[in-house]
């Protein structure tokens, strides 16, 4: 049997109008654009306004992707919305993007693992299309953190926005497509990045709302270190798996977590500055979405052409990491 994998056919993006810039958040914390810019390369994040909520953000990203690879909706076995910040706790936010986008016959769900959501998805549909069990898939990256973000904490404030963004996979035989792909989760980290409250543990209750048990709350300087060592060595292990140098990597897509991360992990992965790709001045740090909403980028400026050999990084909360490799 033809070796098949599954390839990324098109891909889409979405973001709410609302912009936060540095100059804002110097009027909400004790901050400046110069620490901000410095210690984090973010200039703006995108920020969602009273009304708006995930999939309608998921559900745009996803439609220009449907449109671009010009299949019928219908034809769609899998949907995966890699989330942490759904629209609501039941149904899942995958099962309301699936009835806004007519991908009715998909089996949809959410998927929790931060900002390595989206390697997450990409990992098990890559295995469902080789598997047979879907011909095409769709996988998205969807957030609104900013819903969860204390803006009076100046250390985690100045790093989230939210967007969507998403990929449209379809079969392809050969050495193309997924070449290598690897997640991992370490829960004994849980507490560098978490939100306590809003779950069966610490309720929705009037004084778990009024005490901000729900915001998040990170150990940035923790994660920072534990980030780079994981996403470079994950990084490697893929590359490894499927026989290939980081020299012969065209274009590098990490997620953007912080400016200073993404160039430790190319030098530590000893790549080109010129193939690592980075827009986390545009838009902070956007979870799940930060990876889809950056390939969509790379492909609308040219950055991708076919045949090119893409790393795809992440790291985030749970402690939660992975990589992908893949043939574009
Ligand atoms: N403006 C000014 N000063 C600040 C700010 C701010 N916005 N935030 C923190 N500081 C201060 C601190 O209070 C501290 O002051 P002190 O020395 O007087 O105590 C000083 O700056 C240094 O603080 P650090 O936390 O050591 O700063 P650092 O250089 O580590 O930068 C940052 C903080 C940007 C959060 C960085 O640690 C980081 O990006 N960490 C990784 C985040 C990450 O990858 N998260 C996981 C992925 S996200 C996800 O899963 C959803």
């Amino acid at each position: 049997m033809a070796n098949i994998n599954a390839r990324i056919l098109s891909t889409g993006r979405a973001y709410p109008e609302g912009l936060l810039t540095n100059a804002d958040l110097e009027k909400l914390v004790e901050t400046s654009d110069e620490w901000i810019t410095s210690r984090t390369g973010i200039k703006q994040r995108h920020k969602a306004g009273e009304g708006e909520y995930t999939s309608q953000f998921a559900v745009r990203a996803a439609g220009q992707a449907i449109e671009r690879a010009r299949i019928d909706p219908s034809e769609i076995d899998l949907l995966i919305c890699a989330t942490v910040t759904p629209d609501q706790v039941l149904p899942s936010t995958g099962c309301l993007i699936q009835t806004e986008l007519g991908a009715h016959r998909a089996a949809a769900f959410d998927l929790a693992a931060a900002c390595s959501g989206f390697l997450y998805g990409l990992t098990l549909a890559n295995q469902m299309i080789r598997g047979g069990q879907a011909r095409y898939a769709l996988v998205i990256g969807a957030e609104i953190l900013t819903r969860y973000v204390d803006y009076t904490d100046r250390s985690t404030c100045v790093i989230f926005g939210d967007g969507a963004g998403a990929a449209l996979l379809g079969p392809v035989e050969g050495e193309r497509g997924m070449l290598a792909t690897r997640i991992r989760s370490d829960g004994r980290l849980a507490e560098q990045l978490y939100a306590p409250g809003g779950g069966t543990r610490l309720g929705i209750t009037a004084d778990n709302v009024t005490t901000g048990q729900h915001y998040f709350r990170m150990k940035g300087n923790e994660l920072f270190k534990v980030a780079v060592r994981s996403m470079a060595d994950i990084s490697r292990e893929v590359l490894e798996e499927a026989g290939y140098k980081a020299d012969d990597v065209k274009l590098f897509v990490p997620h953007q977590a912080n400016q200073r991360i993404t160039d430790a992990v190319a030098s530590n992965l000893k790549v080109d500055s010129e193939i690592v790709y980075s827009n986390i001045a545009m838009h902070g740090n956007t979870s799940s979405a930060s990876i889809p909403i950056a390939l969509d980028e790379c492909v609308e400026q040219g950055r991708i052409s076919e045949g090119d050999l893409v790393l795809l990084a992440s790291f985030g909360g749970g402690v939660t990491w992975g990589a992908v490799l893949m043939r574009w």
